[in-house]
């Protein structure tokens, strides 16, 4: 029996964390939001909702599509700006390809952008698992894999992808980096290496790839950032306790489920809850609702948290740690943060940040370091973060109180 294919254009290399399942979710997340200007994918992968929300015309105006793995973005580059030279080699590959060729094109290190994709993409559609893997070194090293007839070029989704690519920008760099592009009324899906799902897991467990626990916290900044700004958010991450600490506060946060088909251990396949996190409301309908619930919606329907209702707009939760601050006897700590902001504005720079976060210190009560300045380790700032209160966290007023969730917009109190 085959398989059903999309229509072209539609991913071209098969990802690590390939979001076709989730896909009418994030579709129907992205209708939530509403039009938007410039779309942007800071983690780009396979581009599978990129290249749906292309095939359906949903994108308007340039898109700016970015990864950390230059390899990734260099068949990207290579698709898009000399797709005939990328088709012409890898029927090459076809012709080709055997075991002992796969190995000899792995150890290769072309210079010439077609020869780069295309050995990319050869490798892609013939190692094992079909996953494109690369170890520490940067060195792409998945086995050889045993395929009866893979398809190793599909002219006319090449050709499809190279068209629309055509106006889009690319470029290999940290997702951080969105902050500088992205304008208010633009869209920016994230679909970040996922956070550990182990319940033993704790802040400091790192994922395959680098991405840790302090590449969430810089995650969940920048995404905080850009929506105060205006941009709208989706993210898709796993559902873990991390996750609702980051997002559970400030955003929409959604679960939903997934069967996990990579792994390589049967009984850790099968369904597994995610995480959709969006800086407006997405509402459902029919099945799509049943299955994208809203998190904590059996406390909010007891009144305990203040969910944001339908009817609101986007809504951040955000009480200002400077106030809080100059109420609790941390004027220089409110004087640290004025410093900083000031020497930002001097260097012409957007930079914002959670200083909630900031005084919370790492997952280990260390204190964190903003523009070369020691922020000093507050309990009320962790107890606020969701966050074990560590010995060393400074609580200078025995009657301070926890820092209460506001939602601007409606200054509604919670709890
Ligand atoms: C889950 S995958 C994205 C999958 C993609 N949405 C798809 O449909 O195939 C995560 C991607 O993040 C990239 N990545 C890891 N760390 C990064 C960072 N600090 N900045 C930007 N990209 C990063 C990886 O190279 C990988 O391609």
């Amino acid at each position: 029996m085959g398989t059903f294919r999309e229509p072209p254009p539609r991913p071209f290399l098969k990802w690590v964390g390939g979001k076709r399942q989730l896909l009418p979710k994030l579709l129907n997340a992205v209708e939530a939001a509403g039009p938007f200007r410039h779309y942007h994918e800071p983690f780009l992968g396979g581009g599978a909702l990129f290249f749906s929300l292309a095939r359906t015309g949903r994108i308007k105006a340039r898109s700016y599509l970015s990864d950390a793995n230059s390899s990734l973005i260099d068949a990207y580059h290579g698709v898009r700006d000399e797709s005939e030279a990328v088709i012409e080699l890898l029927d090459e590959h076809k012709l080709a390809h055997s075991e002992a060729h796969f190995y000899a094109v792995r150890a290769s290190v072309p210079r010439k952008l077609a020869k780069r994709a295309a050995r990319i993409i050869y490798l892609n559609k013939t190692c094992y698992n079909g996953l494109y893997r690369e170890n520490s070194k940067g060195q792409f090293n998945a086995p050889f894999g045993r395929y009866k007839n893979p398809l190793i070029c599909d002219r006319e989704n090449l050709r499809a992808v190279a068209q629309t690519l055509r106006d889009v920008d690319l470029a290999v760099r940290d997702f951080s980096q969105v902050s500088a592009v992205a304008q208010p009324g633009d869209l920016v899906y994230f679909d970040p290496p996922y956070a550990p799902v182990s319940k033993t897991a704790d802040f400091t467990a790192y994922v395959r790839g680098g991405f840790g626990a302090d590449a969430q916290e810089r995650l969940a900044e920048t995404c905080a950032e850009l929506a105060e700004r205006g941009v709208r958010v989706i993210l898709s991450n796993s559902m873990t306790d991390l996750t609702r600490r980051l997002y559970g506060e400030s955003f929409y946060t959604y679960e939903v489920s997934a069967s996990r088909r990579v792994n390589s251990r049967a009984d850790r396949r099968g369904k597994v809850s995610e995480a959709l996190i969006t800086s407006f409301p997405v509402r459902g309908d029919g099945r799509l609702a049943a299955e994208t619930r809203p998190v904590d919606r059996d406390r909010r329907a007891a009144g305990n948290i203040p969910g944001p209702s339908a009817a609101e707009p986007a809504v951040i939760v955000r009480r200002l740690a400077r106030q809080w601050l100059l109420e609790n006897r941390y004027q220089d700590v409110a004087a640290l943060i004025d410093e900083v902001t000031r020497q930002w504005k001097v260097e012409g720079k957007q930079t914002r940040r959670n200083w909630w976060q900031v005084l919370a210190g790492d997952a280990k009560g260390n204190p964190r370091v903003v523009a070369g300045r020691r922020f000093p380790v507050l309990r009320a700032a962790q107890l606020r973060m969701g966050m074990p209160v560590t010995s060393g966290a400074i609580c200078r007023n025995p009657d301070e109180e926890v820092p209460p969730v506001t939602v601007t917009g409606r200054w509604r109190k919670s709890l």
